[in-house]
């Protein structure tokens, strides 16, 4: 049995090489649903549709837990999942099985504060004295999802989602880092000309955007703290973990790359990333 790794692509794989970092000796497959990627542009039963296809193909490869490695099919898919497949699934299984996401954790490191925890309304007006800039896909950003997960716990945080259409297909493709830079500059200036400012703290809410995380780092301010979901995710994941012994996660550090699109080599740019060449195989 094996920890599984979902993305629409490449990007999943920033939450990947944490989790491998963290739990080194654990089994893990990943599987990049790059036939059908982007996600980000697509409507909300694509999302769930072809996020449930990805997670079948990890569980029938022998996942018994599922990290959603994207923001957008955690944003989206990731409770109907929940809800209604996983519990089937862990019967036709006939083994512990769940599938988890990334935006909880996130949302944790962003506020400080457990996921338990939501702020006691006492109706008095908070002023919002902290600004977090999201960057994230369309999908994300019409969910609102971090809006309305932060605005819950900290009435302090005022939180602003910059859609960056495009950018998981440009990263998803190999561009060059001038290419991309391009794009992350233009996304980091509309930002700051909507609040007026830049940002107190980002969050790079698509795991693709971390692979080009030094670029948003040097289009935004020195000052400006760039919350790392991978080691968000790896943190949630230990204490989960610690709570649920039940789940037999392999102990050959095996790894697997699975992709629903074109198998071999992958780019220059994920190279780069990963600091090795990376090939992933047919799912
Ligand atoms: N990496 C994904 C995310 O975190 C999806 C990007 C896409 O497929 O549009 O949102």
């Amino acid at each position: 049995m094996a920890i599984g790794v979902f993305d629409s692509g490449v990007g999943g794989l920033t939450v990947h090489r944490e989790l491998t970092q963290r739990f080194p000796e654990r089994d893990f497959i990943y599987l990049a649903d790059q036939a059908n990627a982007p996600y980000g542009g697509r409507g909300g039963e694509d999302i769930v549709e072809l996020t449930r296809a990805g997670c079948q193909r990890l569980a029938e490869a022998g996942a018994s837990v599922i990290v959603l490695a994207c923001n957008t099919a955690s944003a989206i898919a990731l409770r109907r999942l929940q809800q209604t497949w996983a519990p089937e699934m862990r019967k036709t299984l006939g083994r512990p099985f769940n599938v988890l996401g990334i935006i909880v954790p996130t949302i944790e490191a962003a506020t400080g504060l457990p996921w338990s925890y939501e702020a006691e309304r006492r109706g008095d007006k908070v002023e919002a004295i902290d600004i977090t800039g999201v960057f994230c896909t369309a999908a994300t950003a019409i969910s609102r999802v971090y809006e309305i997960e932060i605005d819950k716990r900290r009435e302090d945080i005022a939180v602003f989602s910059e859609p960056c259409p495009g950018l998981a297909g440009l990263i998803e493709l190999g561009a060059t880092a001038e290419e991309l830079k391009v794009v992350v500059d233009e996304h980091v200036d509309a930002l700051r000309r909507r609040i007026g400012r830049h940002p107190d703290k980002a969050i790079l809410g698509c795991t693709h955007y971390q692979i080009v995380a030094p670029l948003f780092a040097a289009a935004l301010p020195a000052g400006v703290e760039l919350i790392h979901q991978p080691s968000a995710v790896a943190d949630a994941l230990e204490r989960y973990f610690q709570h649920h012994p039940e789940y037999d996660l392999g102990s050959t550090a095996r790894r697997d790359f699975l992709t629903t699109g074109t198998p071999g080599p992958q780019s220059d740019l994920v190279a780069q990333f990963w600091g090795a060449p990376l090939t992933f195989q047919p799912a």
